[in-house]
């Protein structure tokens, strides 16, 4: 179906004027000094994103703005202002720098969306450490591979989920602290290693001299899926804020007066630089809300707040269209300006949709945990193609390479999606991956590993990744790390894993698996895999589809072929297969 663009070019129908309205006409016009310019800095030189996302708005008319309303899953309200924060991050600032912890040191969160996650991870910053949200629903399994690779020092988390840290402590020898946040005072005995934070921040000192940490310094460490291997961890300096502040600014188009809302947890990047860093850095108030998904909820936060920017992500989306137009219409949304989307590709339905019903189209932008920040989107000011990612960023130059990465394609020619190196919140490194990261960069480019077209107007097209990687709900999910888990599994010998179209998630997760000698194929048995693997891995990581197989297509090698298994679970032409196994 052609979808004709929406047209957003008459301003006069936008109920705010963008903040990008001055700075559209020439691209010559954004620079990242004047963005620098608009940052503080600390007193004396460098920079520290905590600063720039609390402290700074203490000297201002900012210091009792709402900065967080806080709606938990049970119903229960908490809100925070700059200056709360600001003063309750000094105190925990204060706690970690009494348990020893310094400048460099990984502190890891592993909590659902409590308020007390955003007074770890901004405290922790102040410290100078490096900072890694996990997501709650993560199973022992990763939450270990991720502690275990950088060595984390510190791990926050609740009654609720420290047993999962209990079944792994003896494989993190570098873990010295656990702080048990007990929000919810449930009867809990701290053991080995554990302390209270309630206890900790009862007797800290609300000032703190933030460690100056220059720009260059490591803040974030978020792990990503890849193709082979675990996940690697993806690593932000404190100079990142400047991407953040930059396009919660322009793409986000947040004004002071805006109640935003993320729907994105701080264990994915999006839920850090747009849930934390982006609205923040620019002050501006926003909503959190601990509940999962459920489209009556969703629309009662909007209402109930007000909520004027909301940015959420397709899968999300397409359950909403799901969900129907009835639960919109016992709802008041008209609160609402601007809605965009990210995570995977959002289908042109999805946009209109949101134009018809909602009476605003979604913005869909594309960016990666390794931008760190949006990279291409559709603006405010711009007409919306819908089914395209949209344009690039000011300040940000992308383009489509040949398959050697050296020629630049032409409009409407497929191929691999590149972006000039460079820009402030690109990635440092791959935590004790140099090499890994340097092959992600061919002369001044670096490789997304995502295929596009542009098309004469200089809007991007998704056409698919270039690897393995599965895209399930916005997630990524590398298949090796589901196959090492179901390895795990007595009876399983051999395991191959791949992403099958899904009309609302995207993709999900199969599995093909040879058993050992001894083991017969049955519904119990798939059952008890899937058991298996869920209680290691991350909820979404786990196959949805589960099948037996005789033996796995393998190249001479030895590897597994997962394009083959792909190709034949689709129906799709094997291509080349003289590299398999006899
Ligand atoms: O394949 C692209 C897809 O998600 C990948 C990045 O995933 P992650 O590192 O988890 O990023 C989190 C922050 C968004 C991309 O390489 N992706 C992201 N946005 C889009 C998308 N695919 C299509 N359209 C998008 N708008």
């Amino acid at each position: 179906m052609d979808y004709t663009p929406i047209k957003k070019s008459n301003i006069d129908q936008l109920s705010v004027e963008p903040n990008l309205l001055n700075l559209q006409k020439t691209r010559e016009a954004f620079k990242w000094e004047d963005i620098d310019r608009e940052l503080d800095g600390l007193e004396g030189g460098g920079l520290n994103i905590a600063y720039e996302v609390l402290d700074r708005h203490v000297e201002t008319s900012n210091k009792d703005k709402i900065a967080l309303y806080w709606e938990g899953k049970n119903g229960e309200t908490e809100t925070f202002s700059f200056h709360d924060l600001s003063r309750l991050t000094n105190r925990f600032a204060n706690v970690l720098t009494k348990l020893g912890v310094k400048k460099g040191d990984r502190v890891f969160t592993y909590m659902d969306r409590i308020p007390e996650i955003f007074i770890c991870l901004l405290g922790a910053l102040k410290v100078g450490g490096v900072i890694g949200p996990l997501f709650s629903a993560f199973g022992p399994d990763a939450v270990k591979d991720r502690l275990g690779d950088c060595e984390a020092r510190v791990l926050i988390t609740t009654p609720k989920l420290v047993p999962t840290a209990h079944e792994i402590l003896e494989d993190l020898p570098a873990l010295e602290t656990i702080i048990i946040v007990n929000k919810r005072g449930r009867d809990y005995d701290l053991k080995d290693k554990e302390v209270s934070y309630e206890d900790l921040m009862k007797g800290a000192s609300d000032e703190f001299d933030i460690e100056k940490t220059d720009k260059e310094d490591y803040a974030i460490i978020h792990y990503t899926s890849g193709t082979t291997g675990k996940p690697k961890g993806v690593v932000h300096a404190h100079q990142a804020i400047m991407g953040h502040y930059a396009t919660a600014k322009y793409v986000l188009d947040l004004h002071p007066e805006d109640i935003y809302w993320c729907t994105a947890d701080p264990g994915w990047v999006t839920g850090t630089s747009y849930g934390i860093f982006g609205p923040w850095s620019n002050g501006i108030s926003q909503v959190v809300y601990e509940g999962g998904f459920g489209a009556g909820h969703w629309y009662r936060i909007i209402e109930k707040y007000k909520v004027t920017v909301w940015y959420t992500a397709p899968t999300a989306i397409r359950m909403l269209m799901k969900a129907g137009e009835k639960p919109v219409s016992k709802h008041n949304l008209t609160s609402l300006r601007y809605t965009c989307s990210v995570g995977e590709p959002l289908n042109p339905e999805a946009v209109v949709w949101g134009d018809k019903v909602v009476g605003l189209p979604f913005h869909d932008n594309w960016w990666q945990t390794e931008t760190g920040c949006i990279q291409i989107a559709n603006y405010p000011v711009q007409d919306i193609r819908p089914g395209s990612m949209g344009r690039p960023f000011l300040g940000v130059t992308a383009t489509i390479l040949d398959d050697n990465f050296e020629k630049e394609l032409s409009p409407g020619e497929e191929g691999h999606l590149a972006l000039k190196k460079g820009w402030p919140s690109m990635f440092r490194t791959y935590w004790n991956k140099q090499e890994l990261y340097d092959s992600r960069f061919k002369g001044d480019w670096y490789i997304t590993g995502d295929k596009a077209t542009r098309d004469e107007e200089g809007y991007f097209w998704f056409v698919g990744r270039a690897d393995d990687v599965i895209n399930t709900g916005g997630h990524l999910v590398g298949p090796f790390e589901v196959e090492s888990v179901l390895i795990e599994h007595p009876a399983v010998a051999e395991a191959g894993v791949i992403g099958i179209p899904d009309p609302l998630v995207m993709e999900v997760i199969k599995a093909f698996v040879s058993l050992k000698d001894g083991y017969e194929p049955s519904d119990d048995l798939i059952k008890d895999i899937k058991r298996f693997a869920r209680k290691k891995l991350h909820a979404l990581a786990c196959p949805r589809k589960l099948e037996f197989l005789p033996g796995l297509p393998k190249t001479k090698s030895g590897k597994i072929m997962r394009r083959l298994l792909k190709a034949r679970e689709l129906g799709l032409p094997e291509g080349d297969t003289s590299t398999l196994e006899e």
